[in-house]
């Protein structure tokens, strides 16, 4: 079978860039609790190296990512880029494995923007993402300190993630909202009202924990038949739902292996049905509303 290439997703233009809208999260080639080094720095680099022949030319990282792991494997790996964008956060402070605490202080964004632009070794980041607005900080405050570094041609667009509509439309007062990345997959739409806004507004949209599925990746599921029409797995039909379900729709699915890395941009070959898509909406909905 032809390697699936991730152009087969579709494009999406951020700002003036234009990206494959399949693309791909970098947070999980660091160490355990996304914390330190990977176990396996070769696997890591193999994994990144792999993104550009499989045509996955978008990628999301943050500063907080290791920290900083992250930002320097991908440097080693893929600068200087070549048409590869990498879109990368501010604003999350670790102070241990799985241990996240937002910080949104003008100056604390401003050092961990220029600190990403050294550690990727590039000119201007393309887009940079608030991770968190901090409640301790006022956040007109946070969002000048953004356009801020946009005017002096640090960050080329900006994003935020994990927001509301309401914060979007107060972040848009200040500067243009390239994209919003907040968590979102088949069974998980607490962002619909969020997503369809994006989609009104051809906003980037990037659902993070896109692959997750619960209980509908299991055996004898809508998930599972459909998956099994296609000869795919459950993960790749979760990730084609996504796909369709927006134009403005920008996953980033991350793994640490090449393997996976290549059965989730496969996902970008699979055309779902209308029928199907519909049938898995109904049932995402259903699994999400009995969750909460
Ligand atoms: N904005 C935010 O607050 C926020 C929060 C979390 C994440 N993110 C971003 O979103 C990206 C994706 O989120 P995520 O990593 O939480 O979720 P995800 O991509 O949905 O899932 C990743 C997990 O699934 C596994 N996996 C990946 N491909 C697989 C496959 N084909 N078959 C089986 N297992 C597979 C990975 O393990 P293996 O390594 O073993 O493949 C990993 O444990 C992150 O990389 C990061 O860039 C953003």
């Amino acid at each position: 079978m032809a390697t699936v290439n991730a152009g087969q997703s579709g494009t999406f233009k951020i700002g003036d860039i234009e990206v494959n809208r399949l693309g791909y999260g970098a947070m999980r080639i660091t160490g355990k609790g996304i914390w330190g080094e990977p176990a396996d720095h070769d696997g890591a680099i193999a994994t990144l190296k792999r993104l550009p022949e499989l045509g996955v030319n978008f990628i999301d990282t943050a500063d907080s990512y290791g920290p900083d792991v992250s930002e320097r494997l991908i440097a080693e790996a893929l600068k200087p880029y070549e048409g590869i964008v990498v879109a990368t956060k501010g604003g999350l402070v670790r102070t241990g494995p799985n241990e996240w605490h937002p910080l949104g202080r003008p100056e604390y964004l401003r050092q961990q923007a220029i600190k990403s632009q050294r550690q990727l070794g590039v000119e201007t980041i393309d887009l940079w993402q608030l991770h968190r607005i901090d409640a301790r900080v006022p956040r007109e405050e946070q969002f000048a300190a953004m356009k801020q570094l946009q005017d002096e041609g640090i960050v080329r667009h900006l994003g935020l993630s994990e927001v509301s509509v309401e914060e979007i439309e107060a972040a848009s007062k200040v500067f243009t909202v390239a994209t919003v990345q907040n968590r979102y997959n088949l069974v998980d739409r607490t962002s619909e009202e969020v997503l369809d806004y994006c989609t009104e507004k051809g906003i980037g949209f990037i659902p993070w924990f896109p692959l997750a599925a619960g209980d509908l990746a299991k055996p004898g599921s809508i998930l599972d038949r459909i998956a099994q029409k296609h000869g795919a797995a459950p993960s790749q039909i979760a990730l084609a739902f996504v796909l369709k379900r927006s134009p403005v729709m920008l996953p980033i699915p991350g793994t640490s292996s090449v393997e996976h890395l290549e059965e989730n941009v496969a996902a970008a070959g699979i055309q779902l049905s209308d029928e199907d898509f519909a049938a898995l909406d109904a049932e995402g909905r259903k699994a999400f509303q009995a969750a909460s």
